[in-house]
Parts: structure tokens; C-alpha cells; sequence
């Protein structure tokens, strides 16, 4: 039985689920609650095993997603704050979460909007999508992450100018630096999403499990551990009737029926 939530909307669209941050008035700022759903939504739908991918967008025509909820900041004690970013991360959430997931940006992608798109695995953006990392402008520093992903997806000299100026670029200036996958129309962002997770969808969900993990390995160990860690979960496809299935149907010329088993 799905789920309702106060801050989210959670779309299933047959092998896609699409959720989507509905704070608008508040440039879907995100506060503990939205946090909190938004780790929640991904559980409901990890256990979901007629959804293969997952969309993350926002509500209405201005932000994806304008940062942490700012209100929220006044009067927190440094001890509150750690515990609200170590406790149940929904970055972390998705980082791990077995399933691709794609952010489809369609505005405002700023500060924790920036750090949520960044621990997607793909970012498609609507021309009209601006990004940043703001937080210097506030005395603060990104804490969602956005030091460190930022710096693998675009490289130190980027992200440390990006990170220490505040600079909000737009949408070709982050894909001419490797912030997002691809640019497009703002009329044909949701098509053009659907497109790519309905093609994503339709591979093995064991194999794009392994991908994630196999990829996310390579930022975070060595090349060495990396490359051992690649042949055991290559390995671990051989013992998937979906890899029968995809050599059996290239061999017999037709088109793989995977069951994700
Ligand atoms: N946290 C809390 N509230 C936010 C917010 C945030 N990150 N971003 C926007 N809002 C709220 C505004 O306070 C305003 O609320 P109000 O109507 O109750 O006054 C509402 O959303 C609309 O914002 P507004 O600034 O009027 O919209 P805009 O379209 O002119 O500008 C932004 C949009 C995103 C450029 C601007 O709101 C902004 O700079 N936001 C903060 C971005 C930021 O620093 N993010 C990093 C946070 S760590």
C-alpha cells in the first residue's frame, strides 16, 4: 500500500517511481520533516520490486531544490546540527540506495539541493536549472557532502572556486564542467528523464545494482581495491538468471526479458 507523505509526492509511472519535493513556497528548502519522508519514501520503495528506478525532482517551475531549509539554522547548537546530518541522511540514502537514481533538476539546485542532485547517479537539467553551493554567503560550509562529491564530480580547482566564492552558475556552465549529464529544454525536461530512467529500467536490476556499487567503489578506494572489487561483483553477475537470460537472448538475436533474479 503506498505511502503518503506531508512534503514529498511519491509517483509510481509503471518501472520509475518519480518523487517529488512539494514545498514550493519555500523553494522546496529541506527541513528535518522533508529529510525524514524523503529517507522514508526510498525505503518504501527499495522494497518495491516493480520499481527499477527512481526520479528525485521538485515542485513548481522555479528550484529543484534551494538548499537546507535556512529557518531551520537560527538558534541550532552545533550538537543539533551533527545529529540532523549524521542521523538518518537522506544524501547517504540515496548514495547506497540499491537502485539508480536520477535527478531531474528544474531549477534552483543550490547548496543541499546541489549536495542531493551530486549523490544521485544522473543529473539531467532544464536549461532554465542554476547551481551552486552557496553556504559560504552564511558563514558556513556545505556538510551534506558537498565537499567531497563536488570535488570527484568536477575536480579540485572547480569545486574549490565553486565552494569558496558562492558563485551560483547556470545550467551549460555545470555541464560544460561535468556537474550535470545533460542539458535540455525545460518543456522536454520531464520527457527526456523519463526516457533515459525507462531505458535504465529495462537492464537487469541486479546488474545496475552491482554497476552503482562497482562505480561508488571507485571513489573511495584505491584503484587496486577498486579493480579487486570490480571482478568480485562481475563474478557475483554469473550467478544471476539475468545474465543467462542477456547472453541466451544475444545469442538467439532478440531483445532480454531481465527478472531481476
Ligand atoms: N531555506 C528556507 N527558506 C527558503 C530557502 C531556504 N534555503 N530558499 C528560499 N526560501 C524561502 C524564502 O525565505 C521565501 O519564503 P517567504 O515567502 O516565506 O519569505 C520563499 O522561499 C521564496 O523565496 P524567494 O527568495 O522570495 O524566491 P526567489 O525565487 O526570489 O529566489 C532563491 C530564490 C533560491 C535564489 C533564494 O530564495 C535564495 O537565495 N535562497 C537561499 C539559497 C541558499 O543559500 N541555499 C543554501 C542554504 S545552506
Amino acid at each position: 500500500m503506498p505511502q503518503t507523505y506531508e512534503t514529498l509526492l511519491v509517483e509510481r509511472r509503471e518501472r520509475v517511481a518519480i518523487i517529488t519535493i512539494n514545498r514550493p513556497d519555500k523553494r522546496n528548502a529541506l527541513n528535518i520533516k522533508t529529510r525524514e519522508e524523503g529517507a522514508a519514501a526510498l525505503e518504501e520503495l527499495r522494497a518495491d520490486d516493480s520499481v527499477r528506478v527512481v526520479v528525485i525532482t521538485g515542485a513548481g517551475d522555479k528550484a529543484f531544490i534551494a538548499g537546507a531549509d535556512i529557518a531551520e539554522f537560527a538558534g541550532r547548537t552545533a550538537v543539533t546540527q551533527r545529529d540532523v546530518m549524521t542521523g538518518q541522511s537522506l544524501f547517504t540514502a540515496i548514495d547506497s540506495f540499491p537502485k539508480p537514481v536520477i535527478a531531474m533538476v528544474n531549477g534552483y539546485c543550490l547548496g543541499g539541493g546541489c549536495e542531493l542532485a551530486m549523490a544521485c547517479d544522473l543529473r539531467i537539467a532544464s536549461e532554465r536549472a542554476s547551481f551552486g553551493q552557496p553556504e559560504i554567503n552564511l558563514g558556513i560550509i556545505p556538510g551534506g557532502g558537498g565537499t567531497q562529491r563536488l570535488t570527484h564530480l568536477v575536480g579540485e580547482g572547480k569545486a574549490m572556486e565553486l565552494i569558496l566564492t558562492g558563485e551560483i552558475i547556470n545550467a551549460q556552465a555545470a555541464h560544460a564542467i561535468g556537474l550535470v549529464n545533460m542539458v535540455v529544454l525545460h518543456e522536454e525536461l520531464e520527457a527526456k528523464t523519463m526516457e533515459l530512467a525507462n531505458r535504465i529500467a529495462e537492464k537487469s536490476p541486479i546488474a545496475l545494482r552491482l554497476a552503482k556499487e562497482a562505480v561508488k567503489t571507485a571513489a573511495r578506494s584505491s584503484l587496486d581495491e577498486g579493480l579487486r572489487r570490480e571482478i568480485d561483483l562481475f563474478a557475483l553477475c554469473f550467478s544471476s538468471e539475468d545474465k543467462d537470460e542477456g547472453v541466451k537472448a544475444f545469442l538467439e538475436k532478440r531483445k532480454p526479458e531481465f527478472k531481476g533474479q
